[in-house]
Protein backbone atom coordinates (compact mmCIF):
# COMPACT_ATOMS: atom_id res chain seq x y z
CA UNK A 1 0.00 0.00 0.00
CA UNK A 2 1.50 3.48 -0.77
CA UNK A 3 2.01 5.94 1.43
CA UNK A 4 -0.86 8.55 2.65
CA UNK A 5 -1.36 11.14 -0.71
CA UNK A 6 -1.11 13.92 2.77
CA UNK A 7 2.40 12.43 2.91
CA UNK A 8 3.41 12.94 -0.55
CA UNK A 9 2.04 9.46 -1.84
CA UNK A 10 -0.09 8.18 -4.13
CA UNK A 11 -4.12 9.45 -3.87
CA UNK A 12 -6.32 6.11 -3.88
CA UNK A 13 -9.27 7.42 -5.78
CA UNK A 14 -8.43 8.19 -9.26
CA UNK A 15 -11.67 8.18 -10.14
CA UNK A 16 -13.39 10.77 -7.86
CA UNK A 17 -17.33 10.31 -7.42
CA UNK A 18 -19.04 12.64 -10.08
CA UNK A 19 -22.86 12.89 -9.00
CA UNK A 20 -24.25 12.53 -12.55
CA UNK A 21 -27.73 13.37 -10.84
CA UNK A 22 -29.21 16.53 -11.69
CA UNK A 23 -31.55 17.85 -9.51
CA UNK A 24 -32.81 20.93 -11.78
CA UNK A 25 -32.92 18.62 -14.51
CA UNK A 26 -35.50 19.47 -17.98
CA UNK A 27 -37.95 17.85 -16.20
CA UNK A 28 -38.26 20.48 -13.32
CA UNK A 29 -37.49 23.43 -15.49
CA UNK A 30 -40.36 22.20 -18.02
CA UNK A 31 -42.62 22.19 -15.04
CA UNK A 32 -42.16 25.55 -13.88
CA UNK A 33 -42.31 26.77 -16.99
CA UNK A 34 -45.41 25.80 -17.50
CA UNK A 35 -46.63 27.56 -14.63
CA UNK A 36 -44.55 31.28 -15.61
CA UNK A 37 -46.56 30.57 -19.08
CA UNK A 38 -49.65 30.30 -17.12
CA UNK A 39 -48.20 33.28 -15.17
CA UNK A 40 -49.13 30.87 -12.38
CA UNK A 41 -47.27 32.82 -9.15
CA UNK A 42 -49.93 31.83 -6.41
CA UNK A 43 -52.07 29.50 -5.01
CA UNK A 44 -54.14 30.07 -1.76
CA UNK A 45 -55.94 26.69 -1.73
CA UNK A 46 -55.63 23.03 -1.97
CA UNK A 47 -55.96 23.36 -6.04
CA UNK A 48 -53.59 23.06 -9.25
CA UNK A 49 -49.83 22.07 -8.69
CA UNK A 50 -50.23 22.85 -4.82
CA UNK A 51 -53.51 20.57 -4.90
CA UNK A 52 -51.83 17.30 -7.00
CA UNK A 53 -49.01 17.77 -5.07
CA UNK A 54 -50.47 17.25 -1.68
CA UNK A 55 -52.63 14.36 -3.18
CA UNK A 56 -49.43 12.96 -4.07
CA UNK A 57 -47.84 13.08 -0.94
CA UNK A 58 -50.93 12.26 1.17
CA UNK A 59 -50.77 8.95 -0.59
CA UNK A 60 -47.34 8.31 -0.48
CA UNK A 61 -47.49 8.67 3.23
CA UNK A 62 -50.75 6.91 3.55
CA UNK A 63 -51.93 9.96 5.07
CA UNK A 64 -55.53 12.01 5.00
CA UNK A 65 -54.11 15.24 4.47
CA UNK A 66 -50.62 16.62 3.66
CA UNK A 67 -50.43 20.70 3.62
CA UNK A 68 -47.65 22.27 1.35
CA UNK A 69 -45.46 24.85 2.88
CA UNK A 70 -42.91 27.43 2.45
CA UNK A 71 -40.34 25.56 4.88
CA UNK A 72 -40.00 22.63 6.84
CA UNK A 73 -39.78 24.83 9.98
CA UNK A 74 -43.06 26.02 9.06
CA UNK A 75 -44.38 22.79 9.15
CA UNK A 76 -42.67 22.38 12.75
CA UNK A 77 -44.21 25.60 13.82
CA UNK A 78 -47.87 24.43 12.96
CA UNK A 79 -47.09 21.36 14.11
CA UNK A 80 -46.20 22.07 17.55
CA UNK A 81 -48.87 25.10 17.52
CA UNK A 82 -51.87 22.00 15.90
CA UNK A 83 -51.25 19.98 18.75
CA UNK A 84 -51.81 22.60 21.53
CA UNK A 85 -48.25 23.06 22.69
CA UNK A 86 -48.25 26.77 24.20
CA UNK A 87 -46.61 28.62 27.49
CA UNK A 88 -45.30 26.45 30.25
CA UNK A 89 -44.85 23.11 27.98
CA UNK A 90 -42.09 21.20 27.14
CA UNK A 91 -41.07 19.26 24.44
CA UNK A 92 -38.70 16.26 24.43
CA UNK A 93 -36.82 16.34 21.31
CA UNK A 94 -33.41 14.91 20.13
CA UNK A 95 -29.76 17.00 21.06
CA UNK A 96 -28.60 15.81 17.46
CA UNK A 97 -31.08 16.91 14.74
CA UNK A 98 -30.75 20.90 12.95
CA UNK A 99 -32.38 23.69 15.07
CA UNK A 100 -34.96 23.64 13.53
CA UNK A 101 -36.26 20.51 15.18
CA UNK A 102 -36.71 22.41 18.19
CA UNK A 103 -36.96 26.32 17.46
CA UNK A 104 -40.17 26.48 16.79
CA UNK A 105 -41.05 24.83 20.34
CA UNK A 106 -39.76 28.44 21.59
CA UNK A 107 -42.24 30.25 19.30
CA UNK A 108 -45.00 28.15 20.97
CA UNK A 109 -43.81 29.78 24.36
CA UNK A 110 -42.58 26.69 25.65
CA UNK A 111 -39.29 24.75 26.22
CA UNK A 112 -37.63 22.24 24.48
CA UNK A 113 -35.87 19.38 26.81
CA UNK A 114 -33.43 17.58 24.98
CA UNK A 115 -32.62 14.01 25.34
CA UNK A 116 -29.37 11.97 24.27
CA UNK A 117 -29.76 9.34 21.44
CA UNK A 118 -29.00 6.02 20.72
CA UNK A 119 -25.24 5.14 19.40
CA UNK A 120 -26.59 2.45 17.13
CA UNK A 121 -28.87 4.60 15.16
CA UNK A 122 -27.97 8.17 16.17
CA UNK A 123 -31.82 8.85 16.53
CA UNK A 124 -33.65 9.57 20.13
CA UNK A 125 -32.93 7.27 23.01
CA UNK A 126 -36.16 5.74 24.17
CA UNK A 127 -34.77 5.29 27.56
CA UNK A 128 -33.77 8.70 27.81
CA UNK A 129 -37.07 10.28 27.09
CA UNK A 130 -39.20 8.45 29.50
CA UNK A 131 -36.50 9.76 32.14
CA UNK A 132 -37.25 13.30 30.78
CA UNK A 133 -41.09 12.95 31.20
CA UNK A 134 -42.55 15.70 33.43
CA UNK A 135 -45.71 16.79 34.62
CA UNK A 136 -45.04 19.63 31.84
CA UNK A 137 -44.23 17.17 28.85
CA UNK A 138 -46.79 18.17 26.09
CA UNK A 139 -45.12 16.49 23.22
CA UNK A 140 -42.24 14.84 21.84
CA UNK A 141 -40.60 15.48 18.63
CA UNK A 142 -38.94 12.25 16.97
CA UNK A 143 -36.74 12.93 14.14
CA UNK A 144 -35.41 10.13 11.78
CA UNK A 145 -32.06 12.09 11.35
CA UNK A 146 -30.26 10.93 8.45
CA UNK A 147 -32.85 9.45 7.22
CA UNK A 148 -32.09 6.85 9.81
CA UNK A 149 -35.48 5.83 11.29
CA UNK A 150 -36.49 5.92 15.22
CA UNK A 151 -37.90 2.74 17.45
CA UNK A 152 -41.23 3.94 16.49
CA UNK A 153 -42.41 0.95 18.44
CA UNK A 154 -41.26 2.05 21.57
CA UNK A 155 -41.49 5.79 20.99
CA UNK A 156 -45.54 5.39 19.73
CA UNK A 157 -45.54 3.13 23.33
CA UNK A 158 -44.41 5.83 25.68
CA UNK A 159 -46.42 8.88 23.14
CA UNK A 160 -49.84 6.86 24.27
CA UNK A 161 -49.11 5.93 27.59
CA UNK A 162 -47.99 9.48 28.63
CA UNK A 163 -50.51 10.93 26.58
CA UNK A 164 -47.84 13.38 24.45
CA UNK A 165 -48.17 14.00 21.08
CA UNK A 166 -45.88 12.46 18.80
CA UNK A 167 -44.89 14.62 15.83
CA UNK A 168 -42.27 13.23 13.94
CA UNK A 169 -39.45 15.83 12.42
CA UNK A 170 -38.79 13.62 8.55
CA UNK A 171 -36.75 15.77 6.57
CA UNK A 172 -34.19 13.45 6.14
CA UNK A 173 -36.41 10.48 5.65
CA UNK A 174 -38.58 11.08 2.99
CA UNK A 175 -40.01 7.91 1.85
CA UNK A 176 -38.67 6.06 4.76
CA UNK A 177 -40.64 2.97 6.77
CA UNK A 178 -41.49 1.27 10.26
CA UNK A 179 -41.93 -2.11 10.23
CA UNK A 180 -43.72 -1.10 6.20
CA UNK A 181 -45.37 2.21 7.62
CA UNK A 182 -44.40 5.29 6.29
CA UNK A 183 -42.52 7.54 8.68
CA UNK A 184 -44.38 11.18 9.32
CA UNK A 185 -47.70 8.85 9.81
CA UNK A 186 -47.49 7.55 13.40
CA UNK A 187 -48.83 10.55 15.71
CA UNK A 188 -50.72 13.59 14.84
CA UNK A 189 -48.75 15.26 12.47
CA UNK A 190 -45.72 14.25 10.23
CA UNK A 191 -43.39 17.05 9.17
CA UNK A 192 -41.33 17.03 6.18
CA UNK A 193 -38.87 19.85 5.00
CA UNK A 194 -38.33 19.93 1.57
CA UNK A 195 -35.49 22.18 1.26
CA UNK A 196 -31.76 22.45 -0.78
CA UNK A 197 -30.80 18.62 -1.19
CA UNK A 198 -33.41 16.95 0.58
CA UNK A 199 -35.12 13.82 -0.96
CA UNK A 200 -37.66 15.82 -2.49
CA UNK A 201 -36.81 19.24 -2.52
CA UNK A 202 -38.67 23.12 -3.92
CA UNK A 203 -35.47 24.52 -3.33
CA UNK A 204 -37.57 26.19 -0.18
CA UNK A 205 -40.46 24.17 0.71
CA UNK A 206 -41.93 21.85 3.51
CA UNK A 207 -45.36 19.69 4.10
CA UNK A 208 -47.04 18.71 7.21
CA UNK A 209 -49.53 14.86 7.12
CA UNK A 210 -51.81 14.37 9.32
CA UNK A 211 -54.94 11.97 9.52
CA UNK A 212 -56.89 14.23 11.55
CA UNK A 213 -58.80 17.18 10.30
CA UNK A 214 -58.97 19.12 13.57
CA UNK A 215 -55.18 19.36 13.34
CA UNK A 216 -55.52 20.25 9.78
CA UNK A 217 -57.32 22.63 10.42
CA UNK A 218 -55.65 24.52 13.23
CA UNK A 219 -52.29 24.57 11.25
CA UNK A 220 -54.35 25.87 8.63
CA UNK A 221 -55.33 28.64 11.00
CA UNK A 222 -51.93 29.37 11.93
CA UNK A 223 -50.23 29.93 8.63
CA UNK A 224 -52.59 29.62 5.53
CA UNK A 225 -55.52 32.67 5.16
CA UNK A 226 -57.96 32.17 2.83
CA UNK A 227 -57.46 28.69 2.16
CA UNK A 228 -60.95 26.56 2.91
CA UNK A 229 -60.86 24.90 6.30
CA UNK A 230 -62.22 21.41 6.91
CA UNK A 231 -64.68 23.33 8.87
CA UNK A 232 -64.64 21.04 12.25
CA UNK A 233 -63.08 23.32 14.89
CA UNK A 234 -65.58 25.99 15.78
CA UNK A 235 -63.14 28.77 16.00
CA UNK A 236 -62.16 28.27 12.35
CA UNK A 237 -65.93 28.72 11.25
CA UNK A 238 -66.03 32.11 13.09
CA UNK A 239 -62.87 33.90 11.99
CA UNK A 240 -63.68 33.68 8.57
CA UNK A 241 -60.74 33.89 5.79
CA UNK A 242 -58.36 35.23 8.58
CA UNK A 243 -55.43 33.24 10.09
CA UNK A 244 -52.66 34.29 13.05
CA UNK A 245 -50.72 35.89 10.46
CA UNK A 246 -47.63 33.07 9.92
CA UNK A 247 -47.91 32.89 5.95
CA UNK A 248 -46.79 29.54 5.75
CA UNK A 249 -48.16 29.35 2.16
CA UNK A 250 -45.99 27.09 -0.39
CA UNK A 251 -44.69 28.81 -3.46
CA UNK A 252 -46.71 26.75 -6.82
CA UNK A 253 -43.32 26.98 -8.31
CA UNK A 254 -41.37 25.18 -5.32
CA UNK A 255 -43.77 22.73 -5.30
CA UNK A 256 -43.76 22.03 -9.56
CA UNK A 257 -40.20 21.35 -8.85
CA UNK A 258 -41.06 19.12 -5.46
CA UNK A 259 -43.52 17.60 -7.60
CA UNK A 260 -41.40 15.95 -10.00
CA UNK A 261 -38.61 15.00 -6.95
CA UNK A 262 -41.95 13.18 -5.63
CA UNK A 263 -42.42 10.99 -8.53
CA UNK A 264 -38.79 10.10 -8.88
CA UNK A 265 -38.54 9.13 -4.87
CA UNK A 266 -38.56 5.28 -4.86
CA UNK A 267 -36.19 5.10 -7.71
CA UNK A 268 -33.62 7.47 -6.29
CA UNK A 269 -34.00 6.33 -3.05
CA UNK A 270 -33.37 2.63 -4.07
CA UNK A 271 -30.04 4.16 -5.42
CA UNK A 272 -29.13 6.25 -2.84
CA UNK A 273 -29.26 3.05 -0.49
CA UNK A 274 -27.89 0.62 -2.80
CA UNK A 275 -24.76 3.17 -2.84
CA UNK A 276 -24.63 3.19 0.98
CA UNK A 277 -24.87 -0.55 1.04
CA UNK A 278 -22.01 -0.95 -1.12
CA UNK A 279 -19.75 1.43 0.96
CA UNK A 280 -20.90 -0.24 4.38
CA UNK A 281 -20.18 -3.52 3.15
CA UNK A 282 -16.65 -2.19 1.49
CA UNK A 283 -15.98 -0.58 4.95
CA UNK A 284 -17.26 -3.40 7.44
CA UNK A 285 -14.26 -4.75 9.80
CA UNK A 286 -12.14 -1.19 8.59
CA UNK A 287 -9.92 -0.81 11.90
CA UNK A 288 -10.97 2.41 13.54
CA UNK A 289 -14.11 2.70 11.59
CA UNK A 290 -18.19 1.51 12.09
CA UNK A 291 -21.17 1.67 9.75
CA UNK A 292 -24.34 2.15 10.73
CA UNK A 293 -27.13 -0.29 9.92
CA UNK A 294 -30.34 0.28 10.16
CA UNK A 295 -32.26 -0.73 13.14
CA UNK A 296 -34.51 -3.99 12.45
CA UNK A 297 -37.82 -3.17 11.02
CA UNK A 298 -36.36 0.41 9.31
CA UNK A 299 -35.96 0.71 6.06
CA UNK A 300 -34.27 3.62 5.66
CA UNK A 301 -34.45 6.36 3.02
CA UNK A 302 -34.14 10.40 2.35
CA UNK A 303 -30.67 10.04 3.72
CA UNK A 304 -29.72 13.93 2.67
CA UNK A 305 -25.94 12.62 3.65
CA UNK A 306 -24.25 9.21 4.46
CA UNK A 307 -22.83 8.31 8.40
CA UNK A 308 -19.87 6.21 9.90
CA UNK A 309 -18.28 6.13 13.20
CA UNK A 310 -14.88 6.72 13.86
CA UNK A 311 -14.42 4.48 17.44
CA UNK A 312 -13.22 6.16 20.59
CA UNK A 313 -9.75 4.71 20.34
CA UNK A 314 -8.88 6.14 16.59
CA UNK A 315 -10.18 9.87 17.92
CA UNK A 316 -7.43 9.29 20.48
CA UNK A 317 -5.19 8.46 18.17
CA UNK A 318 -5.41 11.21 15.50
CA UNK A 319 -8.22 13.86 15.67
CA UNK A 320 -10.92 13.44 13.81
CA UNK A 321 -10.39 16.48 11.63
CA UNK A 322 -6.50 15.24 10.88
CA UNK A 323 -8.69 12.00 9.75
CA UNK A 324 -10.54 13.73 7.57
CA UNK A 325 -7.82 15.66 6.04
CA UNK A 326 -6.06 12.78 5.12
CA UNK A 327 -9.30 10.83 3.61
CA UNK A 328 -9.43 13.98 1.39
CA UNK A 329 -5.87 13.92 0.17
CA UNK A 330 -6.88 10.43 -0.91
CA UNK A 331 -9.71 12.26 -2.95
CA UNK A 332 -12.65 10.64 -0.92
CA UNK A 333 -15.03 13.54 -0.49
CA UNK A 334 -15.83 12.93 3.90
CA UNK A 335 -16.54 15.61 5.89
CA UNK A 336 -16.55 16.14 9.40
CA UNK A 337 -20.35 15.37 11.08
CA UNK A 338 -21.83 18.88 10.97
CA UNK A 339 -24.13 18.48 13.78
CA UNK A 340 -21.20 19.10 16.33
CA UNK A 341 -21.06 21.74 19.57
CA UNK A 342 -17.90 23.31 18.08
CA UNK A 343 -20.45 24.75 15.53
CA UNK A 344 -23.63 26.34 16.87
CA UNK A 345 -24.96 27.05 13.10
CA UNK A 346 -25.19 22.94 13.39
CA UNK A 347 -25.82 21.76 16.98
CA UNK A 348 -25.17 19.86 19.58
CA UNK A 349 -28.54 21.49 20.45
CA UNK A 350 -28.58 21.72 24.22
CA UNK A 351 -25.01 23.24 24.14
CA UNK A 352 -26.30 25.88 21.99
CA UNK A 353 -26.21 29.54 23.31
CA UNK A 354 -29.17 29.77 22.06
CA UNK A 355 -30.98 26.92 24.37
CA UNK A 356 -28.01 27.20 27.11
CA UNK A 357 -27.13 30.77 27.95
CA UNK A 358 -29.23 33.43 26.02
CA UNK A 359 -32.27 34.58 27.88
CA UNK A 360 -34.86 34.65 25.46
CA UNK A 361 -36.72 37.95 26.93
CA UNK A 362 -33.38 40.13 26.23
CA UNK A 363 -34.54 39.27 22.17
CA UNK A 364 -38.16 40.77 22.53
CA UNK A 365 -41.10 39.47 20.53
CA UNK A 366 -42.99 36.60 22.81
CA UNK A 367 -40.04 33.66 21.91
CA UNK A 368 -39.87 32.55 25.49
CA UNK A 369 -41.71 30.71 28.34
CA UNK A 370 -43.61 33.45 30.63
CA UNK A 371 -43.68 30.88 33.00
CA UNK A 372 -40.10 31.42 33.93
CA UNK A 373 -38.17 27.81 32.84
CA UNK A 374 -36.60 28.79 29.77
CA UNK A 375 -33.12 28.63 29.89
CA UNK A 376 -33.02 24.72 31.67
CA UNK A 377 -29.45 24.24 32.94
CA UNK A 378 -27.43 22.13 30.01
CA UNK A 379 -28.61 18.62 30.57
CA UNK A 380 -25.76 15.92 30.62
CA UNK A 381 -26.27 14.04 27.00
CA UNK A 382 -22.90 11.63 27.25
CA UNK A 383 -24.07 9.40 23.34
CA UNK A 384 -24.88 12.74 21.83
CA UNK A 385 -21.56 14.47 23.68
CA UNK A 386 -19.46 11.05 22.25
CA UNK A 387 -20.59 10.62 19.27
CA UNK A 388 -21.05 14.14 17.37
CA UNK A 389 -17.24 14.31 17.62
CA UNK A 390 -16.55 11.15 16.16
CA UNK A 391 -18.85 11.42 13.21
CA UNK A 392 -17.86 11.59 9.32
CA UNK A 393 -20.38 11.59 6.30
CA UNK A 394 -20.16 11.30 2.58
CA UNK A 395 -22.64 12.63 0.40
CA UNK A 396 -26.02 10.69 -0.23
CA UNK A 397 -24.97 9.64 -3.69
CA UNK A 398 -27.37 8.60 -6.04
CA UNK A 399 -25.54 8.43 -9.74
CA UNK A 400 -21.83 7.39 -9.19
CA UNK A 401 -20.08 4.56 -10.82
CA UNK A 402 -19.18 1.49 -8.82
CA UNK A 403 -15.32 1.97 -9.07
CA UNK A 404 -15.24 5.16 -7.71
CA UNK A 405 -17.58 4.11 -4.68
CA UNK A 406 -15.09 1.00 -4.66
CA UNK A 407 -12.18 3.66 -4.67
CA UNK A 408 -13.76 5.77 -1.75
CA UNK A 409 -13.77 3.05 0.38
CA UNK A 410 -10.30 2.08 -0.31
CA UNK A 411 -9.07 5.22 0.42
CA UNK A 412 -11.04 5.65 4.01
CA UNK A 413 -9.47 2.19 4.97
CA UNK A 414 -6.27 3.06 3.97
CA UNK A 415 -6.21 6.07 6.22
CA UNK A 416 -7.74 3.76 8.92
CA UNK A 417 -4.89 1.23 8.45
CA UNK A 418 -2.29 3.67 8.65
CA UNK A 419 -3.73 5.87 11.38
CA UNK A 420 -0.69 6.00 13.54
CA UNK A 421 1.18 8.24 11.24
CA UNK A 422 -1.43 10.64 11.36
CA UNK A 423 -0.93 11.06 15.27
CA UNK A 424 -0.02 14.27 17.00
C1 LIG B 1 -34.01 17.70 10.65
C2 LIG B 1 -34.48 19.00 10.06
N1 LIG B 1 -35.62 19.55 10.54
C3 LIG B 1 -36.09 20.71 10.05
C4 LIG B 1 -35.43 21.40 9.07
C5 LIG B 1 -35.95 22.72 8.62
O1 LIG B 1 -36.31 22.71 7.28
P1 LIG B 1 -36.30 24.04 6.41
O2 LIG B 1 -34.88 24.42 6.16
O3 LIG B 1 -37.02 23.61 5.16
O4 LIG B 1 -37.04 25.06 7.15
C6 LIG B 1 -34.24 20.86 8.53
C7 LIG B 1 -33.51 21.57 7.47
O5 LIG B 1 -32.47 21.18 7.02
C8 LIG B 1 -33.75 19.64 9.05
O6 LIG B 1 -32.60 19.11 8.59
Amino acid sequence: MSELALFGGTPAVTNPPVERWVQVNDEVKAAVNALLDQGVVSIGGPTGVIGDFEAAFAAMTGSRYALAMNSGTATLHSAYFAVGVGPGDEVLCPAYTWHASATPIIHCAATPVFCDIRPESLTIDPDDVERRITKRTKALCVVHVFGNVCDMDRLCDIAHRHNLALIEDASHAHGALWKGKPVGSFGPVGCFSMQGGKAVSGGEAGVAITDDPEVLDRMILLGHFGRPRRGVLEVVNTIGDMSLGAKYRAHPWAIAMASVGLKRLPELNARRTANYEFLNDRLRGCPGLEVIDALPGATRAGYLELKFKLTREAVQTASRERIVEAMHAEGAPVTADRYSDLNFTYGLLHAAPLFTTVDRRTLGGCFYDPTGSDVPARPSLPVAEDLNQRLVSLPAFIDVTRESLAEVAAAMRKVMQRLGELAD
